[in-house]
């Protein structure tokens, strides 16, 4: 317990309070996230208390989405500070078990989602929408929640888990809630900490140069031609290495040639070790 934010650290508990608010009567949200909480997450937090009469957060850093290579050892942990973030942005419980209770031994089932899960971050992190969409639809059944809320940040993330939910009958309903940005526009992230005050000026150039890429497409230029544009532009503000800058349709992320139907450009590029992801509607 944090400034009065009960914590549950295993399923029974969680399910005790929550199934307890459901018989009142009440509406439950659910906001999953790792942690290292920043006005991006309290976005979620606020939105759900505004949909919903009780708030649970769920924060656990998820070892299925992160190759060995990756930063799961270096992700931000601060269970304290995030939970009397969470308190003060209206959450009335916060479910952060330990891997044991989310991964019991003898663990063997994974979710897979194919198609919106291929391209893009499918590509470049080829293990991390099987972790994602486990932890996901374990968190969606062990809370039992009415709605829960995941930001438009991790574009192609909310696409999978709407496709996860939808297959798998679950009834919660996947809300998609807008990105919050620094005042330069740089999308708010827990791995921004990661960056030196020299990567964190040139990061601004991400959001930026997608919103060049945006008014090419827009004014008939070819969309391949604004793709490799972008990419040799961010090159010369200084990111180490594009991973990609794609305009895609909105809703499958497949290849298109044209904007006669709602489009996203999606990009990932790195800043030394940090990896930093963006998208908008074009
Ligand atoms: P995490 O990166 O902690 O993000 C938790 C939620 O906050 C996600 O839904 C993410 O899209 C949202 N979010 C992050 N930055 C945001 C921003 N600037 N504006 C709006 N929303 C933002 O995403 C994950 O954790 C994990 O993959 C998770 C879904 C919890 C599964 O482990």
């Amino acid at each position: 317990m944090v400034d009065s934010l009960p914590i549950a650290r295993d399923v029974p508990a969680l399910r005790a309070t929550v199934s307890a608010w459901r018989r009142a009567g009440l509406r439950v949200g659910l906001v999953p996230t790792m942690g290292a909480l920043h006005e991006g997450h309290l976005s979620l937090v606020r939105t759900a208390k505004e949909k919903c009469d009780r708030v649970v957060a769920s924060l656990f850093v998820n070892p299925k989405q992160f190759a060995p290579n990756e930063d799961f050892d270096r992700y931000p942990r601060d269970e304290t500070g995030d939970a009397n973030l969470l308190a003060s942005a209206g959450c009335d419980l916060l479910f952060a078990p330990d891997g044991a209770a989310m991964y019991p031994d003898g663990f063997a089932t994974s979710v897979s989602v194919a198609n919106v899960s291929a391209p893009l971050e499918g590509e470049f992190r080829p293990h991390f929408f099987a972790g994602v969409a486990t932890v996901v639809t374990k968190l969606l059944v062990q809370c039992g929640a009415d709605a829960a809320f995941f930001g438009e940040k991790d574009y192609q993330q909310l696409q999978v888990i709407k496709r996860l939910a939808h297959d798998l009958d679950i009834p919660t309903e996947i809300v998609g809630c807008a990105t919050v940005r620094e005042h330069d526009g740089l999308a708010m992230s827990s791995r921004n900490a990661y960056l030196t005050v020299d990567q964190r000026r040139i990061a601004a150039r991400l959001n930026a140069v997608m919103h060049d890429t945006i008014k090419q497409v827009r004014t008939g230029g070819l969309i391949a031609a604004a793709e490799a544009e972008a990419e040799r532009h961010l090159l010369a503000a200084g990111f180490d290495k594009v991973d990609y800058v794609a305009v895609r349709d909105a809703e499958s992320l497949a290849v298109i040639g044209n904007l006669s139907r709602p489009a996203r450009i999606l990009a990932a590029a790195w800043l030394g070790k940090t990896r930093l992801i963006d998208n908008m509607a074009v």
